[in-house]
């Protein structure tokens, strides 16, 4: 496969920079707590978070995530790894009981972004009960630091809160309740967000916590897990694109996806993180452009100059037929929409990919 295209990371985190700089989100002298840090989304908010001067701090247990994400931040004054799984409690600054795992030079946190939690559809299958934890027993435990801290609290959970909505709820408002299978085999992931939700609502309620809930839609680009054994769309069709393997399209390919490229969710994320004005919402960001698999099947196709077939398998269980946001929430409050074409988006994953595939 004659495929040379180079993806330019530098030119990309400018970019995030340049598109925050504009409206004055800055993140400057904060000191950031991002469980989950090492992550595909988490490690873009570290290198912005980094790079505008916060005092970074990385909490991750690699379950997911990546130390070469990260890497390149460890030797930054303003960056710190901690390694530990936020299932477990943590603390910074101080505790009282000598038995739990505390940070003592750690003393003031402003805001703590709760990222950390496996999110790939293979891994519902394997890891089920680490799901459960991460956004159960993590989001209480994050809370937990929130409020000895008097931080600002951040979770990101997902457009699988939504589950498999009717035609007529699609584009999906923040306001729709959802229709999710509490049994079924999405359930560790779907159900824990939502629970975890409800944790964010209740430390709120109780605890007067400031916080604030993204619900992230299918995002993809540099640094997302790839290969077929992860179970994410786009680096699947991508890996056996480029390896001219079958591209493997499951049901008649006819469900929907909003696919957004990683700089605009990025984008978004931190504009809510920062504004006043998003406080104590609940805010989708995703594309409200929806594509059919098989559109994305074709595409990746001639982007790469595969001569892969498209094949079809059978749907998996649960698996939501249409997904796509309502954002006008996102477009009022935060003045975010996505830029980034589905075409421009997926050249540049495509190209980052192919850098492993030439090693
Ligand atoms: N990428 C998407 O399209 C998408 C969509 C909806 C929601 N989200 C949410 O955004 C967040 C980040 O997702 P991502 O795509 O970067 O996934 P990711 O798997 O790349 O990142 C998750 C990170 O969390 C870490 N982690 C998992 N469990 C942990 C634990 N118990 N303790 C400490 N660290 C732990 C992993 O090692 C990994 O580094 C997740 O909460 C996910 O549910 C992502």
């Amino acid at each position: 496969m004659d495929f040379k295209l180079k993806y330019d990371f530098d030119q990309d985190v400018n970019e995030l920079l340049n598109r925050l700089s504009k409206e004055n989100i800055s993140f400057k002298n904060k000191t950031v707590l991002v469980s989950g840090g090492a992550g595909f989304l988490g490690s873009w908010v570290c290198d912005v978070l980094v790079k505008q001067r916060a005092n970074c701090i990385c909490l991750d247990n690699f379950s997911s995530g990546s130390g070469s994400n990260i890497a390149h931040l460890m030797d930054k004054d303003n960056f710190r790894f901690i390694y530990h799984d936020i299932s477990n409690p943590i603390y910074f600054g101080f505790s009282s009981y000598p038995e739990n795992v505390c940070v003592g030079d750690i003393k003031k946190i402003d805001i703590v972004m709760h990222m950390a939690s496996r999110a790939s559809p293979f891994e519902f299958k394997d890891h089920p009960i680490s799901i459960l934890k991460s956004n159960t027993l993590g989001t209480m435990n994050a809370l937990g630091i929130a409020k000895a801290h008097n931080a600002l609290f951040f979770y990101t959970s997902t457009s699988e809160v939504y589950g498999n909505p009717p035609d007529d709820a699609v584009p999906t408002s923040e306001d729709y309740f959802g229709h999710v299978n509490p049994v079924g085999p999405r359930s560790c992931y779907d159900e824990s967000k939502r629970a975890g939700e409800a944790f964010v609502k209740a430390y709120e309620l109780q605890h007067k916590i400031r916080t604030k809930i993204v619900r992230i839609f299918n995002t993809s680009g540099p640094r997302i897990r790839y290969g077929p054994e992860f179970g994410r769309v786009v680096p699947n069709f991508i890996h056996q694109a480029l390896n001219d393997q079958d591209i493997t399209v499951f049901g008649d390919g006819m469900q929907t996806r909003p696919f957004i490229y990683v700089i605009d969710e990025v984008e978004g994320i931190l504009k809510m993180v920062h504004k006043d004005e998003a406080l104590k919402e609940v805010i989708n960001i995703g594309n409200d452009k929806e594509y059919t698999i098989l559109e994305l099947a074709k595409i990746i196709k001639d982007l790469t100059n595969s001569s892969s077939k498209i094949v079809f398998k059978p749907l998996p269980i649960d698996d939501p037929i249409r997904r796509c946001p309502d954002i006008s929430k996102a477009k009022r409050i935060l003045n975010w929409e996505p830029t980034t074409s589905l075409e421009e988006g997926l050249r540049k994953t495509i190209a980052w990919f192919s850098a492993y595939e030439e090693k």
